[in-house]
């Protein structure tokens, strides 16, 4: 499982993890959220919330939203708690445990927030099994409105190809530290998301080859 810790980033103290990349990855995934968050109303569900510092900083960037951020890890939700109390962001609920690998669409801590307005994904399903990947889109089938989003941000390979060196040699780093982890291919992806009853993926380019990748739900 892909960590953060205070013994790996800095930590402010008060519990809030700092990722050493979101001040260079927040601006063009808060403007690039723009067409799909920008008249949507209810809950965004983040999965891999990671550290809390993007779904705080969205919801100030998207007030008509309710913002639930999850995450397997315990000291991730804490951070991310830590992150909502600093910003005062008063649309980010209590982080939630969520493994996206399992059926967490049925799970009761969601009952007030289905049918989910989006579920967003960053950087999660390269760091993790491929069922993490089925896991997510399988849920997002199962809790989103109709006309909501599934979004994941990251690295990707498209028709089969990397979009950049950078990221086949990153792929490669990744499947040596753990050889079910991997770049994924967008393919597969749309494949998972046809099965769930969600549209065509939707790709946005983003700065140092990532993807931004979208599916509504049918
Ligand atoms: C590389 S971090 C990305 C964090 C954050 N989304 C970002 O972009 O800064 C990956 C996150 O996925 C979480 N994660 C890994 N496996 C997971 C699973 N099965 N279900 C939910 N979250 C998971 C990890 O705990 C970690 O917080």
């Amino acid at each position: 499982m892909a960590r953060y810790s205070a013994a790996t980033v800095a930590s402010a103290g008060d519990g809030r993890l700092f990722s050493p990349s979101f001040e260079r990855n927040f601006e063009p995934i808060r403007e690039a959220l723009a067409p799909y968050l920008g008249t949507a109303n209810g809950t965004v569900l983040e999965i891999g919330c990671g550290t809390g510092q993007h779904v705080a900083h969205l919801a100030i960037a998207y007030p008509a939203l309710t913002w639930l951020p999850s995450d397997i890890d315990a000291t991730h939700r804490a951070s991310a708690e830590a992150w909502a109390a600093h910003t005062n962001a008063g649309n980010v609920e209590a982080s939630v445990y969520l493994d996206a690998s399992s059926d967490w669409s049925a799970d009761p801590i969601l009952d007030d927030h289905l049918p989910l307005a989006a579920v967003l994904s960053y950087n999660v399903i390269h760091i993790a099994p491929w069922a993490v990947a089925q896991g997510t889109v399988v849920g997002a089938g199962k809790a989103l409105a109709p006309g909501g989003s599934l979004i994941f941000y990251g690295p990707f390979k498209e028709g089969g190809r990397h979009t950049g060196e950078g990221n086949a040699r990153f792929d490669v780093g990744l499947r040596a530290e753990n050889p079910e982890w991997g770049v994924r291919e967008i393919g597969d992806l749309a494949v998972l998301a046809l099965d769930a009853g969600l549209g065509v993926p939707e790709i946005t380019e983003m700065p140092s080859n990532n993807r931004l990748v979208a599916f509504q739900k049918l």
